[in-house]
């Protein structure tokens, strides 16, 4: 019964929403098992067996949001807040250019100081600097005219997870001064600017119900986003989340898969979060459709303080330092780092 369904998503790229719900609702670890080879065998036909690393620099964890799930939501007062200098920035750069990497993805909190008349010259600065290397950034909402300054200085693409389509389960898992019409207003302004955009959600966030995951996948088929990252949740302790549990890794793994039909040329992930949930979760996610992973190359302050949830991963095959490590885990999956920029297949950049 579900092979046929999955067969049909591999061929159609999508499914009335009932049957969606019906493969979530009920897949065995046979049905598991063989969309992740469906998966498999369309990343492969898209993008071979290379895996493109984006190094992450996290740049600030001070943030202006109350976000309930999140580590380093402006009320925790138990975390350490920080922000990188210049030189920080261009050191971690640096270190991983040496590495080999050509794609950076810069995230932060919603941090007030980064106006643009502070990052526009910060983009510049670095898209002179590497003008060879991918420039994405993941700094929140802001203005479309924001974006578009940011975009014209020389970022490439917008990392801005939608966390949940259904908009009653964004309001409980965000404060009121947050608006989901405005996150999706955000996501459209960056596609219409031309940044390849990524969104995505979390899996198993506090009172998310299957057919919610049913509409995040509408809502993306909706958008088409180049990128798509998905992780479970996993509670924080100083946040009221803690004790609640985590995303399951199945789930996670099913619907990495699922994407993978449903976006055959995407950019997926497979996410830190995946990684801390359990110890192969990154290749696990590899072995599900996932095409690129995201090593960090924060200093240590970062590593340290950037908790968005509970033993945040970073001393594994997730730091950039293990990269050679990393690429030799792979191989031994058939699977190799590609260090190219990564860009989405039919994508060219046009002024705005
Ligand atoms: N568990 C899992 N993912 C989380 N994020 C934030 N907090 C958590 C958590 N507790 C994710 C959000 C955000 C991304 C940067 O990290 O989806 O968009």
């Amino acid at each position: 019964m579900q092979r046929d369904r999955i067969d049909r998503l591999r061929q159609e790229h999508i499914l009335p929403e009932e049957e969606l719900y019906l493969l979530l609702s009920n897949y065995d670890e046979a049905d598991q098992t063989y969309l992740a080879a469906l998966a498999d065998e369309v990343r492969r036909e898209q993008y071979g067996t290379g895996v493109v690393p984006r190094g992450l620099i996290e740049i600030s964890n001070i943030c202006k949001n109350n976000c309930r799930y999140c580590g380093i939501r402006k009320g925790n007062s138990h975390t350490d807040r920080y922000r990188l200098s210049e030189e920080d920035i261009f050191y971690c750069l640096k270190k991983g250019y040496h590495l080999g990497f050509r794609s950076f993805v810069f995230q932060g909190g919603e941090d007030g100081y980064y106006s643009d008349e502070k990052l526009v010259p910060l983009i510049e600065h670095i898209r002179r600097e590497y003008p060879d290397c991918a420039i994405t950034l993941s700094l929140g909402e802001r203005s479309k005219e924001s974006y578009r300054r940011l975009f014209m200085a020389g970022a490439d693409r917008y990392l801005l997870r939608h966390e949940t389509a259904v908009q009653s389960h964004y309001e409980r898992l965000h404060p009121q001064e947050m608006s989901f019409d405005n996150r999706i207003r955000c996501l459209y302004d960056l596609k219409e600017i031309g940044y390849q955009v990524g969104s995505g959600f979390m899996v198993g966030s506090p009172g998310q119900k299957i057919e919610y995951l049913v509409r995040d996948l509408l809502f993306l088929k909706e958008l088409e986003p180049h990128m798509i990252g998905i992780g479970p949740f996993i509670p924080h302790q100083d946040t009221e989340y803690r004790g609640k549990p985590a995303g399951s890794l199945s789930m996670t793994l099913v619907l990495v898969s699922v994407l993978r039909l449903m976006h055959p040329e995407v950019l997926l992930p497979a996410t830190t979060a995946l990684g801390t949930l359990c110890e192969e979760g990154q290749i696990l996610g590899v072995l599900a459709g996932a095409n690129v992973l995201m090593p960090n190359l924060s200093p240590d302050i970062a590593k340290k303080n950037y908790m968005l949830y509970d033993n945040k991963k970073n001393t594994g095959l997730e730091a950039a330092e293990g990269i050679d490590k990393l690429n030799q885990e792979l191989k031994r999956y058939g699977y190799h780092l590609d260090f190219s920029r990564g860009d989405y297949k039919k994508w060219s950049k046009n002024a705005v």
